[in-house]
């Protein structure tokens, strides 16, 4: 068995079956400790939300922590973001411009205060006006030559970030600093916020069975035979998939 290095999706990739998750902690410590595997949680929550949710499940440390959809990358257990990143993020981002255009717009609903971060706007945005309402505010937004990018996720979840940010790029950032190749690198998610994990190069993919529709559509229109579609839920596709990839046994 050879190093890895693992990066997750937290809600509904690996947290979401409690047993599963039990058994693929107990998998990961063993493998961080006698392999020197790196362990990641890529999460569109918020500082804030990740302490609930690491309590409530009794998360393992990561090696490092990509929080609020890949604008802020927290390393060793640190609790001020890497500045090296926010540096790249702030390049052309102008948030209270965003803040301005978004008003237009009576179908975004703000997310809790909590979600709002220094690179990331966040609202609720039902389904059925997504359809008419990202591809107009879209072009709103790029019109004011705001350097943007549109994440939508769940049937419900709209961040607005800037266009050098997503959890694949910060994963790349993360590659580059422990020198992991693509084919050393395995990626897990179940939503649309992960499709830039899987999106961005060779990476080893794992897309859990419980998968959103959006995440199911990109895959089946982008096939790789370096993704894996696993059958079980959570924390256990996980298992399933790295089984897949004899990463582990
Ligand atoms: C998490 C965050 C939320 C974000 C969503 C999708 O639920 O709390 O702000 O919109 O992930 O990325
Ligand atoms: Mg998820």
């Amino acid at each position: 068995m050879a190093r890895f290095m693992f990066v997750t999706d937290l809600d509904n990739t690996l947290v979401g079956d409690d047993n599963a998750l039990a058994e693929l902690n107990d998998r990961l410590q063993r493998h961080r400790q006698e392999h020197g595997t790196k362990i990641v949680y890529a999460t569109g929550r918020s500082p804030v939300l990740y302490r609930e949710l690491q309590q409530e499940k009794n998360l393992m440390e990561p090696d490092a922590l990509v929080l609020a959809v890949g604008t802020e990358i927290y390393l060793d257990g640190s609790d001020s973001p890497d500045s090296n990143w926010s540096e790249t993020l702030s390049q052309g981002w102008d948030r209270n411009l965003v803040l301005s255009k978004t008003a237009d717009f009576s179908e975004l609903i703000p997310q809790p205060d909590s979600e709002q971060r220094p690179f990331k706007v966040s609202f609720f945005l039902k389904q059925e006006a997504s359809v008419t309402v990202l591809p107009k505010l879209e072009s709103e937004l790029l019109q004011s030559n705001l350097n943007i990018k549109l994440i939508y996720s769940s049937g419900i979840d709209l961040d607005i970030v800037p266009r050098r940010s997503d959890k694949g790029q910060a994963v790349q950032f993360l590659r580059q600093k422990w020198k992991f190749v693509a084919e050393q690198t395995v990626v897990c998610g179940d939503s649309g916020n992960d499709i830039a994990l899987f999106a961005v190069g060779n990476e080893r993919g794992i897309i859990v069975g419980n998968a959103r529709p959006e995440l199911l559509q990109w895959h089946n229109e982008n096939p790789a035979n370096h993704r894996y579609l696993a059958q079980n839920a959570c924390a256990g596709g996980i298992i399933e998939g790295l089984r897949h990839f004899g990463l582990i046994e």
